[in-house]
């Protein structure tokens, strides 16, 4: 059974991949290449010994989208292209609704017009905007605080409006906590352009000698360290909470939200000391004002996925990383590195 990936090329994309292949699903990739290097493909198959089918097409270009259709029987899509900065939405509104909002209306007009309606999307648990009870649950009212979150939100919206137009459509909104860590093999990982502005990509970075020091957005919050709380989620957890999701849109029609996190929260001090701890690094840090826009406590209630999906995460966070300095220093340079 063939599977459109759009973004394949990217962070969970090509996670995501790898899982598909090795379930035995053909997959086709629709990625342009902006925030991602395709030799992540090559890796892909040096883990799997399975090749995807690469197309590099913007899916702002509805021709050339159509014509991946044509020349393909695909059964449903995952959705990961997208832009994903929230700092630079707030400089770049337009350009974040035009290619997140804009790609996913042609994304859904191609679909309907090949008779494809089985879609698991990539939503964030940033569309809880600021809550402040956790853990966060599906059913909370939901808001947006930046125009990133705000495309989530509105294209999780236009997909509802997209199943009351067509009740055959079945559609996964998968809302990610923080996904973090890499493939066991360390030959795939997360490789951010320029200095990193999430938390675990800067921690590996330290460590690999890259950046001198991590600033730790505010230590006054109020939890139990002062530091803010997370809901990191091991990105294979979250690569295979995919393919439980695509199974459930193959055989239901719908829309259907759903948290995929562990339901557990770290703080940022956790985290520095479990990367410590698991890896024999140093983690220089020091304590800064915090980050205009985050939470002190952000984590997930994941029994639906479990209840639904029989989806659970079993990574814990030694695992994490482990995994992510495996990664990080066999490729100290991302992609660039040749193994
Ligand atoms: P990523 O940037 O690594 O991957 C996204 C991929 O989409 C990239 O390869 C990029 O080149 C491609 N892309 C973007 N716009 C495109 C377009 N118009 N046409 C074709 N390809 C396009 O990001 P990721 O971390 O793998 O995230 C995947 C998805 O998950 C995104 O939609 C993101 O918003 C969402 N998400 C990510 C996180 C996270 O922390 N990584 C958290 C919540 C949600
Ligand atoms: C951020 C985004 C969120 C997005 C998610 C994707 C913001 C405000 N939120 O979430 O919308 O869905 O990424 O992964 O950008 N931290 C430091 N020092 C650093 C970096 C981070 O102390 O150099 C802290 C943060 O204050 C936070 C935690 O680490 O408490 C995690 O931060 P990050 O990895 O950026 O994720 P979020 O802010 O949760």
């Amino acid at each position: 059974m063939k599977v459109l990936v759009t973004g394949g090329v990217g962070y969970i994309g090509s996670h995501t991949c790898v899982e598909l292949l090795n379930a035995g699903y053909e997959v086709v990739v629709v990625d342009n290449l902006m925030n991602s290097k395709q030799e992540a493909l090559e890796r892909v198959k040096d883990i799997t010994g399975k090749g995807v089918l690469f197309y590099n097409v913007d899916l702002l270009d509805k021709e050339a989208l159509s014509k991946v259709f044509l020349e393909h029987e695909i059964r449903a899509v995952i959705h990961f292209a997208g832009l994903k900065a929230v700092g630079e939405s707030v400089f770049l509104p337009l350009k974040y609704y035009h290619n997140n909002i804009t790609g996913t209306l042609i994304l859904c007009e191609v679909m309907e017009e090949f008779g494809v309606h089985q879609m698991v999307f990539s939503s964030s648990a940033t569309v809880y905007g600021l809550q402040d009870c956790v853990p966060f649950h599906e059913g909370l009212t939901l808001q947006a605080t930046n125009p990133y979150g705000r495309t989530k939100l509105m294209i999780e919206e236009i997909l509802q409006d997209v199943y009351d137009s067509n009740n055959n459509w079945g559609i996964a909104l998968l809302r990610y906590f923080n996904p973090v860590g890499a493939h066991l093999s360390g030959v795939i990982g997360e490789d951010p352009n320029g200095i990193p502005n999430n938390l675990f990509p800067y921690i590996t970075q330290v460590a690999v000698g890259k950046l001198e020091k991590l600033s730790v957005f505010g230590g006054d919050y109020p939890t139990h360290d002062g530091t803010g709380v997370r809901d990191y989620i091991h990105v294979v957890d979250l690569a295979i909470g995919h393919l439980k999701a695509l199974e459930h849109v193959l055989n239901t029609t719908g829309v259907n939200a759903y948290n995929l996190g562990t339901g557990k929260g770290y703080s940022v001090l956790e985290m520095i000391h479990s990367f410590e701890k698991t890896t024999g690094k140093k983690i220089p840090y020091q304590i800064t004002e915090r980050r205009s826009g985050d939470i002190a406590i952000s984590y997930g209630d994941p029994s639906k996925a479990k209840k639904e999906l029989g989806w659970e995460a079993v990574k814990g966070i030694d695992e994490i990383c482990e995994d992510a300095w495996r990664w990080q220093s066999k490729n100290p340079n991302g992609y660039e590195t040749k193994l």
